[in-house]
């Protein structure tokens, strides 16, 4: 089922799945390359088209969200071509995009929109940016409001929502002050300020990732970073780069909280990220008694912006734990793959802090504690807490991941545990991130 205006990698999507559980005595042993980082992958061809000249990038993530990225820069004049693992960006340089001659579709991807806003704000063209059913569901004016006072012209459909009219004019820095912890809204609102005059600030309530600062050096342009601000001086050109895509942590998650939970298994995955501020999963699935190792990997010389590691992950006992507000916008992408973690561990689970899930590709808060209660969890949420306790077993079962790739893979990997079979509805949108995930779950023994 393809999803409106994205027609780029459905070859490998199918529909519903059905997930057995792992046979007697059958373990997960494999090796599995997971794809490039998507966040980092939206960034450098947002970036690559902001440069002046060739940028070449290995492992982009093929996901379907960085294809929708891809479409749209090429809407916006941006030549981009991909041989093997190797994407090349022809970027047009300082506010050097074209207009479009129609809508933007971002699909399914808010990362896509929010920082083509960031960028389409500062280039004198005028765009509109539209998505899918879930997208258009999702606020915007946290990045409108900023991008507005900078000088763009931004209307919105009622309710702050998309779809979004961005005409672009001539900026000037802000210091912007976040309510909420966002790397989208940071990014959207630095992209603007690498073009906009003066300079630019972001300040957050706590560090959310912090991809788009360890990238603009790379295109040379310098981050100050000062505690929770980071800024950036407008006007400087930027330079094309060079760069490896480290895999995403985000899909590795799945396969390490699959191995800790099926008895006797071992999985290796290569050259995963590792950015501090996206590893708040392997601090808490650490002190939940998760057995892996993360050895530091070398990804060659165009890989030293991000760190990388090559992690082994193995079966475990896990016992409960509590996870705070603060920890969240480190694991925030994490919540639903350690929430499955907690059912399968000894005692209560406390994850605070989760209002910000409410604003995901769905009402993810509501969607995980129903889909892990019809897998047969004790989970409830109350207000912004998710609150879960242990059981010994999970039972299969037909159930709908709500069009949300993460809670999709979730109830796939539940279904390598669960007793009986468990039938994921929607399994198709775990391309949205991770478009081999049905082939690599195959490869394990799961399907
Ligand atoms: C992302 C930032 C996070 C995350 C999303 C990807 C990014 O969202 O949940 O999947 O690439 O910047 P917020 O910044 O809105 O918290």
């Amino acid at each position: 089922m393809a999803r409106a205006g994205l027609s780029w990698y459905h070859n490998t999507v199918v529909d519903a799945v059905t997930v057995k559980k792992l046979g007697p005595g059958k373990a997960l042993r494999d090796e599995v390359s997971v794809p490039g980082d998507k966040s980092i992958s939206h960034r450098a061809l947002i970036m690559g088209a902001m440069a002046q000249g060739s940028t070449r990038i290995e492992g982009l993530s093929l996901a379907e969200d960085v294809g929708a990225t891809w479409q749209c820069l090429r809407e916006l004049g941006v030549n981009i071509v991909s041989r093997c693992r190797m994407t090349t960006v022809s970027g047009r340089g300082w506010r050097g995009l074209a207009q479009p001659k129609k809508t933007l579709e971002a699909g399914n991807s808010g990362t896509t929109a929010r920082l083509l806003m960031g960028l389409i704000a500062a280039n004198p063209v005028a765009a509109t940016i539209s998505g899918d059913a879930s997208l258009n569901r999702r606020p915007m004016g946290r990045v409108a409001q900023p991008l507005r006072r900078m000088g763009a012209i931004i209307d919105m459909a009622p309710g702050d929502l998309a779809p979004v009219e961005v005409r672009g004019a001539a900026l000037a820095g802000i210091d912007h002050v976040s309510p909420i912890p966002s790397a989208q809204v940071k990014s959207a609102v630095l992209i603007a300020g690498v073009q906009a005059l003066g300079d630019t600030s972001v300040s957050e309530p706590a560090l959310s990732r912090d991809h788009t600062e360890r990238m603009l050096p790379v295109f040379g342009i310098p981050v100050r970073r000062q505690g929770l601000e980071a800024a950036i001086k407008g006007g400087l050109r930027m330079s094309p780069a060079l760069m490896t895509v480290p895999g995403d942590l985000s899909c590795a998650a799945f396969w390490i909280v699959a191995a800790a939970l099926a008895p006797g298994s071992l999985v290796r995955l290569p050259g995963v990220g590792t950015n501090p501020t996206r590893a708040g999963f392997l601090e808490v699935l650490k002190r939940m008694g998760a057995q892996f190792s993360a050895q530091a990997a070398d990804l060659g010389p165009d890989a030293g912006y991000e760190p990388a590691a090559d992690i082994e992950a193995r079966s475990s006992a896990l016992t409960a734990t509590d996870i705070q507000p603060a920890e969240v916008p480190a694991l925030i992408d994490e919540v639903p793959i350690l929430a499955l973690a907690a059912c399968l561990a000894k005692g209560v689970s406390r994850f605070r802090g989760l209002g910000e899930l409410r604003h995901k590709e769905s009402n993810r808060l509501e969607g995980l504690a129903g889909l892990l209660r019809a897998l047969g969890a004790k989970a409830e949420a109350s207000g912004d807490d998710l609150v879960i306790e242990g059981v010994s077993r999970l039972t299969g079962a037909r159930v709908s991941a709500g069009g949300d790739h993460r809670l999709a893979m979730t109830a796939m990997i539940a279904g390598l545990v669960a007793e009986g079979e468990t039938v994921v509805e929607d399994a198709s949108t775990a391309a949205a991130s991770y478009p081999g995930f049905t082939e690599d779950l195959r490869k394990l023994g799961g399907l």
